[in-house]
Parts: C-alpha cells; structure tokens; sequence
C-alpha cells in the first residue's frame, strides 16, 4: 500500500515536471480538484478523446456525434432528477473539521470487512494448496460467513436510507457502527444532510432578469434533448447512437486525488437508443465491447474488473462500472448504463413536446430506452499514465523513467536530433523534420548530449528517436532509436515514416 501511495505521488509529480498536468492557477497556490494540462497532456488527452471517438462514431455506421453546449435549459435539470436528487450526503467531523461522503465513510467500513474475507481466504489457499475450494470455504467458514452477514445488514439499511434520504438513518448507522474519523480518530459528528453537486450562476446581464442555470454535471442531457433533432436530421433508425464529448462540473465534497476527482472534468458519453425490452441484450453487447476497447490500448486484463452495481441511480434497471486498479486501488473508470425511458419520457413531460419514435418494423411509437456509455477523459488519462509509468535500471547501473504508453496515445512519436549544432547538421535534421511533421508529432532538439535527450524523451513516451550525424550528410541515413527495447538501428531516411506508421497501428 505504502509503494503504491508513493507511486501515486511519483506519478503527479512526474505529470507537472514533463508537461502533462499541472495544477490549475498554480502560481496562486492552485484551485482545489481543478487542474490544467500542459504541452504533453493536452496532446495525450486528445489522442485518448479521438481514440475513443473513432472507436465510437467512425467504426459504428449506427452512431452519429454531437456537440451541445454546456449552458442547457434549467429546467431539464428539473427533468432529469438532478436538482431533486443529484445530491451527496454530507457530514462533517466537529475535531478533524474535515468533511466526508457519509455513504462513503460507510462503504469504506464495507470494504475493510471485506478485505477481512479475502484475507481469510488467502490464508486458507496456503493451508490448503491445490485442494482448496474457495466456494466451499465462503459457504462454511464461519468467521466469513459472519462478516458476509455483517455486510449485507449494512447495505441492507445503507441503501434504502440513500435511496429516502434519509439523512438521520445514514448518521444513525455511522455510530452504530462506531466508524471514526480517518485522520483523527474521533468519533464527533455533525448531522448528515444533502448536498447538490451542481455549480449554478446566472445568465442574462441584469439582477431581476437574469435566470438561475447550471453547469452541466454529465453530458448526457445535451444528447437527450437532441434526440429528436440527430434522429430526423441524421435519418437514424433503431437501434442508434448518439456520442459526445465535453466539459462537466460537479462541486465533489471530498476530492483530493489529482485528476481522479475533479470539479471540472471531461466526459466521453454514448446513448444507445433501443426497443423497449431489447435493453439487456444491448446492455451486455456495451460492456463487452467497452471492456474490448479498454484492452486494446494494450494493458493487461488483470488491470480491469467489472463491478455491478447494488445500488442503482434514480434513472437506471441496471448498471456496472469497468473499473481499472489505479495506484490508489480498484476504482471506476467507466460507467455503462441501463437508462430506461426515464430521461426520454421525463423530458417528454417537461417540454411537452413528443420524443417516440415509430418503428416501422412493428407498426407502433414509442418512447426509445437507453444503454449508456460514460467514461470520464480525465479518468482514462491517469490510467494511462499508471499503466505507463516505469522505473528501469539499466545494465550499467542508471536509472530511467519511461512512459511505456501506446505509441499512438503518446504525446510525441518521433524526436529529431541533429548529434551537434554545426556542420550542417541542423539543416539536415530540420528537413526530416518539415518532412515527417505532416504525418506525426515531431519534436526538435539540439540541446545537451543525445543521451540526456533520450532519457527526456523517454519520461514522456516518445517512441522514436532519430539522429542525424556526419554520415547522414553522405549516406542519407539515420539512427532510429526505439524507446522501450533501447535498440538502435542504422536507416535510411526514407524508412523512417514506414517504421512509425507500422507501429502506430499497433492496438
Ligand atoms: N451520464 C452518467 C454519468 O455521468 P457517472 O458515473 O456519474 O455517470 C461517469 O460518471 C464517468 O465520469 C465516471 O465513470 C468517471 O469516469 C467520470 N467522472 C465522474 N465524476 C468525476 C469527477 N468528479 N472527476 C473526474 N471524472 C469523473
């Protein structure tokens, strides 16, 4: 655990000191859970965003993309639950004067009993050997089963509090359960109550005509309300989909793990429209294929987990998350969601305008359900950035950090280095850069030693490097460096554009 704590630092650390992300407003000592990315990030962030945008939209013929605005319509926050319910139960600790997620601190008590069950088990798996039946033993073991018990008691009483708010039953529950204050040990308490996540202000410019709005909290409305529009104008029949990408907000209470929880992030969400009572079929077709789309970057499966989900949002008859194991342990990385006509036929009442759609194949309107994709960018880039980071001692002894990122995901693919800064060789190595930028994201360097310029390189996942030098002048070849193997070769200059292309089609 403690690596992993310092493996999470080395990570933030490294993403400010190579350009990825910085926190936002730095020089006045930063914006709490807001962060701003730099040279490398944006590139990598949008490498990720077009990733998933063709994955989405230009692989699927049944998918179209949009772009709505942040500013909506307040009332269809009305519609879609969220000014009622898009609100987290709060609590504060009178002797930390620190704040908390009450479910939080709850299924955080959830968790140490379950690891209590996994650790039982484990040690029984050494006791036993090849012989153990771990069904046999969670079915019998009595200190599992009592803990098993423990859990399904709490739930039981977590989530129909959550699902009342009822704000006294979740307080009650934190001191049946005797849970104290993570940093102060304290078991002092404030009342639980609501709190709305969503960031309001006004549009229009004077005092009395000026409208209360919202910050979008998810993107998904903004593909909601379009509906109709994307249908008729795009021509789509069902089963389609609509993508987008955008900016969200939502004022988390607790939000302190860098781009894990931010207050302004960015979403990547799909609405699948559906027959009613076709939403499973479709809703196990989305988790496979988002899962196949998350182990085409390349990392390993055991990296991934589905988690289903117990307690379900006011929208949804089903709901999973793909979650990735972060450096601060398992975690949602994605969403998907069995939507219903909730949002459709919510909207349908608020505006009194018709959302159905005629199916010609059986003859009758209806209201569409919907399978949701949602997967956070911000989240996405911090995986790829945990799955890339690694710390390598070379066979004479030094140290290097490289980003082993998919060479299509990463900031730069190829470096262009003149070995000096004279005899021509700049010239030349300014050429083969006019001749490669077109195709990729190059990067001139003629500063410090080739060695220096390749460890820079490598922190930020370059996967080339190539070296112009005396001999180029006469022979037109070059030094092609790969950056995971460290292998050199000596190539022609009119290779090079080959050997990138070819690995940037790895998946
Ligand atoms: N439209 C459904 C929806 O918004 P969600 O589970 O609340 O569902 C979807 O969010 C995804 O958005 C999450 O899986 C996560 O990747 C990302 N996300 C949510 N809140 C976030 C936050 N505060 N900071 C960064 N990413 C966040």
């Amino acid at each position: 655990m403690a690596n992993q704590e310092d493996l999470f630092k080395k990570i933030i650390a490294h993403a400010k000191e190579y350009g990825f992300v910085y926190p936002s407003s730095d020089i006045y000592d930063g914006l709490s859970a807001v962060y701003d990315y730099g040279p490398n990030g944006s590139e990598l962030k949008k490498n990720i965003r077009d990733y998933w945008w063709k994955a989405m939209v230009q692989m699927h013929e049944n998918i179209v993309g949009i772009d709505a605005a942040i500013f909506m319509h307040p009332t269809i926050w009305k519609a879609s639950g969220h000014v009622d319910a898009f609100a987290d139960p709060l609590i504060d600790n009178k002797d930390s004067k620190k704040r908390y997620r009450a479910d939080v601190l709850v299924e955080d008590h959830i968790a140490k009993l379950e690891a209590k069950i996994d650790k039982e088990i484990e040690k029984a798996q050494k006791r036993f050997g090849d012989a153990f039946d771990v069904q046999q033993f969670k079915d019998t073991n009595p200190r599992v089963l009592e803990n098993n018990k423990k859990i399904e008691e709490i739930k039981h009483r977590l989530y129909p509090a959550m699902e009342k708010n009822d704000m006294a039953g979740i307080k009650q529950l934190i001191e049946d359960l005797e849970i104290v204050d993570p940093i102060s040990g304290s078991k002092n308490w404030t009342e639980v109550r609501q709190f709305n996540l969503m960031f309001s202000t006004q549009l229009g410019s004077t005092a009395d005509s000026a409208s209360e709005i919202y910050l979008r909290p998810e993107t998904a409305q903004g593909i909601f309300v379009n509906y109709l529009n994307v249908q008729k104008t795009s021509r789509m029949k069902i089963p389609f989909g609509i993508a987008q990408t955008g900016k969200a907000f939502r004022n988390e209470i607790v939000a302190r793990q860098f781009i894990f929880r931010m207050r302004e992030f960015e979403q990547m969400e799909m609405q699948f429209f559906v027959q009613p009572g076709t939403e499973m079929e479709w809703f196990k077709y989305w988790k496979e294929e988002r899962m196949k789309w998350h182990l085409s970057t390349g990392i390993d499966k055991s990296s991934f987990r589905f988690h289903d989900h117990d307690k379900l949002a006011h929208y949804a008859n089903a709901a999973t998350d793909i979650e990735f194991a972060f450096p601060i342990g398992f975690k949602e990385l994605e969403g998907i969601h069995s939507r219903t006509d909730f949002d459709l036929g919510a909207h349908e009442k608020f505006s009194g305008k018709k959302l159905r759609y005629f199916d010609n194949e059986l003859n009758e309107s209806y209201i569409p359900y919907v399978i949701e994709t949602s997967i956070g960018l911000d989240r996405m880039f911090l995986a790829m950035m945990s799955a890339a980071y690694t710390e390598e001692t070379l066979e004479d002894g030094s140290e290097r950090v490289v980003m082993k990122l998919p060479p299509f995901l990463a900031p730069t693919k190829v470096a262009i280095f003149p070995l000096l800064k004279k005899d021509g060789l700049p010239e030349k190595a300014r050429e083969i850069l006019t001749m490669l930028q077109e195709d990729f994201m190059c990067f001139y360097e003629e500063k410090d030693t080739i060695g220096k310029r390749y460890r820079r390189h490598d922190a930020i996942g370059t996967p080339y490097c190539v070296t112009i030098d005396h001999q180029t002048l006469e022979d037109n070849t070059v030094t092609i460096r790969e950056r995971d193997t460290m292998k050199q070769d000596r190539i022609s200059i009119d290779e090079i554009r080959g050997i990138v292309s070819q690995r940037l089609r790895e998946r």
